[in-house]
Formats: C-alpha cells, sequence, structure tokens
C-alpha cells in the first residue's frame, strides 16, 4: 500500500517545483566536463567561465596540484574523522599557522566550508540573551546563523552604519550586540563601509562580524583583505574568510586570539560534528598561502584586468557605477530579462548565468561577472562586445 505521507509530499514538491518554472526560478545543474584556466566545456561546448570564485586562477597552479598530489599518495583521500577526534593533520596545524600569521592574529581555526564557519562561529558566540544585526544584503549563512543563534534578529539597510546605531540605541540591556556583514558583498560587489560600522559599534559597545569570503586574499596592498583595505586591523573585527574562493582550496576559517580560537574548538557545532577537510586540501591550501606570499602578480594581474573589464562596461554603457571590486553586477531587474540575456551569451560561447531571487532580491535579477586574474584582454573585450549585442536584443 502507498505511504500516503510520502505521497502528499510528492505532490506539494512537484507543486512548488512547477511554481518555481512558472516565476522564471527554475535552476539548472550544469555539469563541467572539462576545465582550462577561465575556459570550461559543458555538453561538448567551450565556453568562457564568468562566473567562478577562483580569482587569482590558484584551484588548478601546478604547485598545488602536486602537493594535493603528494599528500593524496601518504595521507590518503578522506580525514577519517572530525577535528576533535581524530581528524587534524600536521597539516592542518600547518594551515592554521599560516592564516593566523597571514592576518597578523594569534591564531585560526578551519571548517569544512565558509558555511559552516559562519553557522559554527555566530551560534556558538550569540544566545537569546544578545542582539544580532545583519546587513540586508548579507550571505544566506549568515542569515541563518544569525537566526540559528536565537539572539534577537534585526536587519539593517544595506550598508547603512547609521541605521545600525539607530537599532543599536534600542538594544542596550542585551548582553552582547554583534553587527555582522560581508566585507566584499557576494553578489553587489560592493564593500562594506568597514570604518563607519567599526565607529558605531565601538560607541555603542558593539562586536563586528566580517565575512570576508570575497575579500580576504584579494582586497588591500598586500591581499590582507576589507580591513587592510579600509587601513584597519583585523583584531577590531571577528574576522571569517573562505579558502574555496581566491585560495582556489575548500574550507572556511575564522582568525582571532588564543581564547576566542579555544572556546570555538568547544562551542562551535559545526566545527566538532563534522569530517575535518581533506588533508590533500589543507595542504594545497598552505601552498596557496606561500604562493600568495611570494608572488605579487596573480593580485597585480586580477585589478588590471578588473580595471581593463569595468572600463569597457563603463564606456558602453554597461555598468552605471563603479562597484571597486572584482565582482561586477549587471543588474537587469526581471528574472525573465536576466534568462534571456544569459542565454545569449550562452550562444556567444559565454557562460554567465542569471541570478535570481532568492539569491538577490525581488526585482534585482542581474547578471554577476566576476573577474579572475587568467581571463585574457581578449576575452574581456568578446565579453564586452557580446553583452552589448545581447543587451540590445533582450
Ligand atoms: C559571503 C559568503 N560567505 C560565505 C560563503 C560560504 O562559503 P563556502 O562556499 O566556503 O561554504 C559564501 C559562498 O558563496 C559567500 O559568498
Amino acid at each position: 500500500m502507498d505511504n500516503f505521507p510520502l505521497q502528499q509530499l510528492w505532490t506539494d514538491i512537484a507543486r512548488e517545483l512547477a511554481e518555481l518554472e512558472t516565476a522564471g526560478l527554475r535552476r539548472d545543474i550544469l555539469p563541467i566536463e572539462a576545465i582550462d584556466g577561465p575556459l570550461v566545456r559543458i555538453r561538448g561546448r567551450s565556453l568562457v567561465c564568468w562566473c567562478s570564485n577562483d580569482y587569482l586562477g590558484l584551484s588548478a597552479h601546478p604547485r598545488l596540484r602536486a602537493v594535493a598530489a603528494e599528500v593524496v599518495s601518504t595521507w590518503g583521500v578522506g580525514s577519517r574523522a572530525s577535528r576533535l577526534l581524530s581528524g587534524t593533520s600536521l597539516w592542518h596545524q600547518r594551515l592554521e599557522e599560516a592564516l593566523a600569521a597571514w592576518f597578523a592574529a594569534q591564531a585560526a581555526v578551519v571548517y569544512p566550508s565558509g558555511y559552516l564557519a559562519n553557522l559554527g562561529t555566530i551560534t556558538a558566540l550569540l544566545s537569546n540573551r544578545d542582539v544580532v544585526l545583519v546587513d540586508r544584503l548579507a550571505h544566506a549563512s549568515l542569515i541563518e546563523a544569525a537566526r540559528a543563534s536565537r539572539a534577537r534578529f534585526r536587519v539593517f539597510h544595506h550598508n547603512d552604519a547609521s541605521h545600525a546605531a539607530e537599532l543599536l540605541s534600542r538594544s542596550s540591556s542585551a548582553r552582547r550586540r554583534m553587527i555582522v556583514t560581508e566585507g566584499v558583498f557576494s553578489m553587489e560587489g560592493d564593500c562594506a563601509p568597514l570604518r563607519d560600522l567599526l565607529e558605531v559599534a565601538e560607541a555603542h559597545q558593539a562586536l563586528v562580524y566580517v565575512d570576508d569570503a570575497h575579500g580576504a586574499f584579494v582586497l588591500g596592498d598586500t591581499g590582507r583583505g576589507s580591513p587592510e583595505a579600509a587601513g584597519l586591523p583585523h583584531h577590531r573585527f571577528l574576522y571569517m574568510g573562505t579558502l574555496g574562493k581566491a585560495l582556489g582550496c575548500q574550507g572556511g576559517f575564522v582568525t582571532g586570539p588564543v581564547p576566542l580560537i579555544r572556546f570555538l574548538h568547544h562551542r562551535a557545532r559545526s566545527f566538532i560534528y563534522t569530517t575535518a577537510l581533506p588533508t590533500s586540501v589543507v595542504a594545497a591550501a598552505v601552498e596557496a598561502l606561500e604562493i600568495l606570499g611570494r608572488e605579487m602578480h596573480h593580485r597585480l594581474c586580477l585589478w588590471e584586468r578588473v580595471r581593463s573589464l569595468t572600463h569597457h562596461l563603463h564606456v558602453r554603457r554597461l555598468l552605471p557605477e563603479s562597484i571597486g571590486s572584482h565582482i561586477i553586477p549587471v543588474e537587469v531587474g526581471r528574472s525573465d530579462k536576466a534568462i534571456r540575456l544569459s542565454a545569449r551569451l550562452w550562444q556567444a560561447g559565454i557562460w554567465a548565468p542569471a541570478i535570481r531571487p532568492p539569491t538577490v532580491p525581488k526585482g534585482k535579477a542581474r547578471l554577476r561577472l566576476s573577474v579572475t586574474a587568467l581571463h585574457t584582454q581578449q576575452q574581456i573585450e568578446d565579453l564586452v562586445c557580446a553583452l552589448q549585442d545581447a543587451v540590445r536584443q533582450t
């Protein structure tokens, strides 16, 4: 006999999927058959990828491949257990020391992903005695973490430190107050006003948590991220970043004083109750940090490409204002329009997916172009021409 609740569930799910389809919100997961720098092959077709977060092009760097392969041959593939049980290798410790040194912190802790770093850290630090203020456009993992913490949840207008101040002034009874922001916003490409947020926070005895997933290793004169770009030391923030974007690896991390990191070892559930990152990936991240410490050209190359693309987009009136980062949103408004634009680019051999709600607010669908150090000048020019044609036809 049929299991009725299960049948009901399948019916509900089918209805919801049909609604997504009608609203132009269906998403397809495209299988990549091969990668060569910014070139990918999908269903036999070669495309220039403008949607990867491999900003410095390190994910396929020969040194990272070699180190990862060597470590797999000695340590095996999986890490066998959670960090606290038996999943912490010498390589994990080496990576945490290297991250701490990179950000001039006493210590660091690595999680299996950036999502888990946010979830584990914020829920460990906040409880129902606290208040958390989250930027309206903050990443889903930050919103999820803030909600899961059971702290009183407030949303401040995007990048609006005075609104954050207003909300803080109404929460003086809380044990802890925390402002949560991204360093570089993943879908907007703009940077948080860290100086203003810090000023407001310090005036109200609040903390500032910065998710620098897209700024770490990229922003600042030496790649120390959004705080460096804002001329501020890391130690004034709770600082989080990822290893899966500019470092080309996988994982998330938090840096800070030794007691904070020890506390997270004991209280961050997404650190405690999950299998550690594979040692080969961790070793590759150590190598990536060494490369970035030695070689400036990866970052310089990226910024040259960013300048070139933004210049060409401005000249052709495809970008209203300067974004100031390597993430360039071309906002089109409606989801169906974004889909048509993306499909036209696809025909021209360019992969720039339509970003739609719920990833961005309703009515703010867009193409999100992410520049990498590996894009060539020719690819930039081809993108701009194809985009201009696609906009004219859409
Ligand atoms: C701002 C931000 N924070 C956190 C994450 C999650 O990082 P990870 O992909 O390492 O889980 C992302 C990833 O998309 C992000 O954009």
